[in-house]
């Protein structure tokens, strides 16, 4: 009996940290030190604020990168070497690939500096500095300033702000707004353009499991690659040169490979792209109806298209690689987003939630201002809906079509022409000539033309006609609906698809020759059509939806002044912080919240693709010859997960442990979780991470690139656990009750007694404890 009650006690103790406050949102690190340092040091953070960010010294943040502009980085050692994921550096690998030299599928580690290879295009930006500008943007605006006033005011405001600080081009600076246009801040960055990769694993390793096992665990991807970013002798950003060194970041991450277990804090510092957790439930429905199932019903067949002509020859499958991974990654997302929010019931959460905000928006204080903010979001909705699909089709269907693309990519040379502006035409050329040789290099002309026919199909038949331009309603006509005489007529008469022919014509260029031009003659229209006859009504719609969301999300501020906020994720950096945890997806089943080596091994299949497991690695799997990257059970631990509320641009993110230590490389979401953006689970949410210790064994043992392991800090100690946590929960007064209760039940039962109550309260907490024999 005692030991009946003493488990009880426990069980309700323990999971009394976790339900008192789910570790939900992505936090601004400058305000770190005001929000969320205590709750951070109670979860088992052994840092002050100031580690974490500071603008005069050396601090984490100075470890963190925006990578490429849409994933995060962070530096691993004092020589710039910066640590992604395989998904990140996905497209600079491939585009070192040729079928000879084949990166995507063979890996590639350079051994020294002058073996690692520079990647145009491609940038980091490290933060300098952030400042909250709300202030200074909305000065002398109130609720009384008409919009298009104030909407004026903020953009220039926002701009003027942003040049001011880039201290004439030295910095990339940029105003964005949070809480739906409440809250401004500037941020400031040095952007490095001299970015080189080090080494990847081939995708055997960086892509175990493929797209059947994208957003999904459990999960066995290795999915990291390494780069390196590169100054001027000054250590200042500069273009590529021979001559520059290697960067020195004011701070990197040491790596932890000691032992951690499910409770230890972990936080993920980067760079989260876009959630609409303030989002309403018209909105969603949108997202549901018209977003996701356009994009499931598009991309699944142009991913049909490409993948059966990328199995039939290696030079495509290396040119549509990329293109496949990320086309393919947003559908499935979809997918599982559309199941989610029907299975997890998200609108009709968001529907009470609204309903409670209409309950408090009625007082007479506040109706004036509150009171038709959700009935403006709904005629918002309903008017966007009419003409969403118009715009959501211009960019899944028309320039989701590789030659439409490029065709479209000619219409600022087409304005010039117009005008008659030489010069401007000369720079127009200028411009598109790295674009052109981009393209051109990873494109095959039948595999496009097949998407060309299926997506104008789908064009032509999914979109109102009186939204149709009368140009593209009278070439289907003239080709009677066939799609594929129309592909036949615009491939072998367009110069868009050939590299040659783009090229002449670009030489002499002319509006006439582009008006005539059949890629060229049916984007142009279907672009006016939309600028003139469409864009303005959704304009208009969104104006009005932009101000009933900023009310919305002030409103329900005030109605909880209680609540801390955190404002959704929109390309800045961010903070999240939790731990690492176990997770139940459904009823009767638990999954662990780590796999193993044995793992990947089980889900082999050499016939498959996606589960093939390279050579090496077995032998390496088969001897067990793990070293000192093995946990205290001997496992080789490959994945695990933590609570962490992380999105899309979090990709390549470090996950750090209570002393600052990287621990694991996040890469993904779970299933269960595809609602995320749009609301944060507690039960479900989970952030999906390539262990530490798999990565420096893939590097050390798979590689035997150990002259990157000795540029790193690698730390051996254990990881700061939730043992720590624990007793700083203790203090809590839940905890100090049920220590209380439990002392009282011991002494009772020692006593004899077999049947007995107890009940205590102390503030909002409550134990109560019912003991029968
Ligand atoms: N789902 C991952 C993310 O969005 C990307 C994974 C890429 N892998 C793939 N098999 N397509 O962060």
């Amino acid at each position: 009996m005692l030991k009946r009650i003493l488990s009880l006690l426990l069980l309700v103790g323990l999971s009394a940290p976790f339900t008192a406050k789910a570790d939900e949102g992505m936090w601004l690190p400058m305000l770190i030190k005001r929000l969320n340092h205590a709750d951070m040091q109670k979860k088992g953070l052994q840092l002050t604020a100031e580690e974490i960010y500071s603008v005069n010294n050396s601090s984490l943040k100075d470890a963190i990168v925006q990578f490429g502009g849409f994933c995060t980085g962070e530096f691993i050692s004092k020589n710039g070497l910066l640590l992604t994921n395989h998904h990140c550096g996905y497209g600079q690998i491939q585009s070192h690939s040729t079928p000879e030299n084949d990166y995507l599928t063979n890996g590639f580690w350079a051994k020294n500096y002058s073996e690692e290879l520079p990647n145009e295009g491609l940038f980091v930006d490290i933060l300098v500095r952030m400042d909250d500008v709300t202030g200074k943007v909305l000065e002398g605006i109130d609720n009384n300033t008409p919009e298009a006033e104030r909407a004026q005011k903020v953009g220039q405001r926002m701009q003027a702000l942003a040049k001011e600080a880039s201290n004439n081009g030295e910095y990339v600076t940029y105003v964005r707004d949070f809480f739906n246009g409440n809250e401004f801040y500037l941020f400031v960055y040095n952007r490095y353009t001299d970015v080189r990769l080090v080494g990847t694993p081939p995708s055997s390793i960086g892509k175990y499991g493929g797209d059947t096992d994208n957003w999904m665990w459990p999960r066995h991807t290795g999915d990291f690659s390494i780069f390196r970013v590169y100054a001027g002798k000054d250590g200042k950003p500069a273009k590529y040169s021979k001559d520059n060194v290697p960067y020195n970041p004011k701070h990197h991450l040491p790596i932890n490979i000691g032992d951690r277990e499910p409770g230890d804090f972990s936080m993920v510092f980067g760079f989260p792209g876009r959630t609409k957790r303030f989002m309403t439930s018209q909105g969603l429905q949108l997202e549901v109806d018209q977003l996701n199932k356009t994009r499931i019903k598009l991309r699944e067949k142009k991913l049909g298209i490409w993948k059966e002509d990328m199995d039939k020859s290696d030079a495509t499958r290396i040119k549509y690689a990329s293109k496949y991974a990320s086309t393919s990654n947003y559908y499935k997302y979809s997918i599982g987003q559309n199941e989610g929010i029907k299975r997890m019931k998200t609108i009709e959460g968001k529907v009470a939630d609204e309903a409670k905000y209409q309950a408090w928006a009625n007082d007479p204080q506040r109706k004036a201002l509150y009171g038709n903010v959700l009935s403006d979001i709904d005629a918002s909705y309903k008017e966007i809906a009419k003409y969403n699909l118009g715009s959501i089709y211009l960019n899944e269907a028309i320039l989701g079509t590789e030659s439409l693309l490029m065709a479209y990519r000619l219409m600022p040379l087409y304005t010039t022409l117009k005008s008659n502006d030489a010069a401007a035409t000369k720079k127009a050329v200028e411009d598109l000539m790295p674009r052109v040789d981009a393209f051109f290099k990873d494109y095959n002309m039948p595999t496009d033309k097949k998407v060309f026919a299926a997506m104008l199909k789908y064009y032509s038949e999914d979109i109102a006609k009186d939204q149709q331009p009368e140009a593209f309603k009278n070439l289907v006509a003239k080709y009677k609906g066939d799609f594929n005489k129309l592909a036949d007529h615009v491939y072998s008469n367009s110069f868009v698809v050939s590299e040659q022919k783009l090229k002449d014509f670009l030489k002499n260029p002319t509006a006439k020759k582009l008006e005539n031009d059949p890629a060229f003659a049916i984007v142009q229209p279907i672009l006016e059509n939309f600028q003139t006859n469409i864009a303005p009504k959704v304009g208009a719609a969104n104006a009005k939806l932009a101000t009933a969301n900023r009310l919305y999300v002030a409103g329900l501020r005030e109605m909880n002044p209680d609540f801390v906020y955190y404002p959704d994720a929109n390309s800045t950096i961010r903070l999240s912080y939790g731990a690492i945890k176990d997770y139940s997806p459904q009823d009767g089943v638990m999954f662990n919240y780590y796999t193993t080596m044995e793992g990947l091994m089980a889900k082999e299949d050499p016939t498959n693709e996606e589960f093939e497991v390279p050579a090496k690695l077995k032998q390496l799997y088969q001897a067990k010859d793990y070293g000192r990257y093995a946990n205290d059970k001997g496992e080789l631990v490959v994945n695990f997960i933590t609570d962490n509320d992380i999105t899309g641009g979090n990709s390549g993110s470090p996950v750090i442990n209570g002393k600052g230590e990287l621990i694991g490389l996040a890469f993904d979401g779970n299933w269960e979780a595809m609602t995320g953006d749009l609301v944060y689970d507690a039960d479900y949410k989970r952030c999906i991470n390539v262990d530490a210790r798999y990565l420096l064994f893939i590097i050390d043992k798979y590689a035997g690139a150990n002259n990157l392991i000795s540029e790193m800090t690698v730390v051996t100690t254990d990881s700061p656990g939730a043992g720590d946590a624990a007793k700083a929960e203790a203090t809590t007064p839940q905890a100090e009750l049920l220590n209380a209760t439990m002392t009282e039940a011991q002494e009772k039962l020692r006593a004899g007694k077999t049947e007995f109550k107890i009940e205590k309260k102390k503030g909002d907490a409550k134990v109560k404890l019912q003991v029968k024999d």
